[in-house]
């Protein structure tokens, strides 16, 4: 027998443990989506240039808190937790003291190549192992893109080969550290993260919950579902659901939500990333309860990734309502418009109060 859905599921404040939030116009346009959904949120650094000191990292900060409260709102108290782009030069004892400073909270592996501005990422993982050394020992969390850049490797399978060709020699050479595998894609990547050691944790978005590589070309090609990693075949998406609704404590969210002006998408050379901010807490728990597992929901919404990055969960609650909503088209941006997932599409929760 199948549980009632309920009416409405109230959670302690969320967070969002991976997140893109650009900068000027685009970052004020974006922030309130986030913002009023999540209590705190891990900023990719792939800003041009990247972040790679801790005094980038203050002043974005500063530019990030100076929009909230503005015009178009969002919570005050939404806390922006700050990353560190790693490069080939990262210097160990600069990164050790931007987080001790309690500037980074993390800092994020991006292979060279790999994905959006990620051009000045590592070259190879092996350069920085005197920085991995530190972050072993300080306790600071590896973000890691987990796929591999070489071309001879087919774009689907990069993820897996990136955890037999790089993640599994890593983490032996680092065995004490602690590791976030992002946006994971695929079964093999679910099942290395939930085989692995309390050192070892994984955040899914809502779009890889939901679409899969089929969904790229549906009745013509779709750039709005373009994201790095690629969506991949119906039986990861199926393995990822399953994954999350078991309730392993090592999953949480993590929306990568990545905006990209319209015309940027809608390109002969589209950039990669999904808008999913504006709908993401709504989705998650759509999938939750389509799984039949929302006892999880608040473990992975708002428990999880603070216990895995050793921080309190958040005080406060939000409340999801059973109610169906049209997702825009679009929204404006900038001096722009940008198309958010599931757009013209109907969702069966709403956040209560938006
Ligand atoms: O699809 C993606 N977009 N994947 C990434 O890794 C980066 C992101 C972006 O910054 O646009
Ligand atoms: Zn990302």
């Amino acid at each position: 027998m199948t549980t009632p859905l309920p009416d409405r599921i109230t959670i302690r404040r969320p967070d969002d443990w991976h997140l893109h939030l650009r900068d000027g116009a685009m970052l004020a346009s974006v922030l309130p989506h986030s913002a009023k959904q999540f209590a705190r949120a891990i900023v990719m650094p792939n800003l041009v240039p990247p972040v790679t000191t801790p005094e980038m990292a203050v002043a974005y900060r500063d530019r990030i808190k100076a929009l909230l409260g503005g015009p178009s709102a969002g919570n005050t108290d939404f806390t922006p937790l700050m990353t560190c782009y790693l490069t080939d030069g990262t210097d160990p004892a600069l990164l050790a003291q931007g987080h001790k400073d309690g500037i980074f909270t993390a800092a994020k592996l991006y292979p060279a190549h790999a994905t959006t501005n990620s051009a000045h990422g590592v070259s190879d993982i092996t350069k920085i192992d005197a920085v991995l050394d530190k972050m072993a020992e300080i306790g600071m969390p590896l973000l890691v893109h987990g796929e591999v850049t070489d071309p001879a490797v087919d774009i689907f399978d990069r993820e897996a080969v990136f955890i037999e060709r790089v993640l599994i020699s890593t983490l032996k050479r680092h065995p004490n550290l602690k590791v976030v595998m992002e946006h994971i894609t695929t079964e093999e990547a679910a099942s290395f993260v939930l085989g692995g050691g309390a050192n070892i944790a994984a955040t899914v978005t809502p779009h890889h919950l939901v679409i899969n590589r089929n969904s790229l070309f549906a009745g013509g090609l779709r750039p709005h579902a373009y994201c790095l990693p690629v969506a991949k075949r119906e039986k990861h998406r199926l393995a990822l659901r399953k994954a999350v609704a078991s309730g392993s404590a090592k999953l949480f969210i993590g929306t990568d939500s990545a905006p990209h002006a319209r015309e940027a998408k809608e390109s002969g050379c589209g950039c990669a990333g999904i808008f999913c901010a504006p709908t993401a807490l709504e989705v998650y728990a759509t999938v939750f309860a389509e799984e039949g597992a929302l006892e999880h929901f608040e473990a992975f919404a708002s428990l999880n990734g603070a216990a895995f990055y050793g921080l309190p969960p958040n005080t406060g609650t939000v409340t999801l309502l059973r109610e169906r909503w049209l997702v825009p088209e679009s929204l404006p941006a900038a001096d722009t418009t940008v198309v958010p997932f599931m757009a013209g599409q109907t969702l069966s929760w709403k956040l209560n109060g938006f």
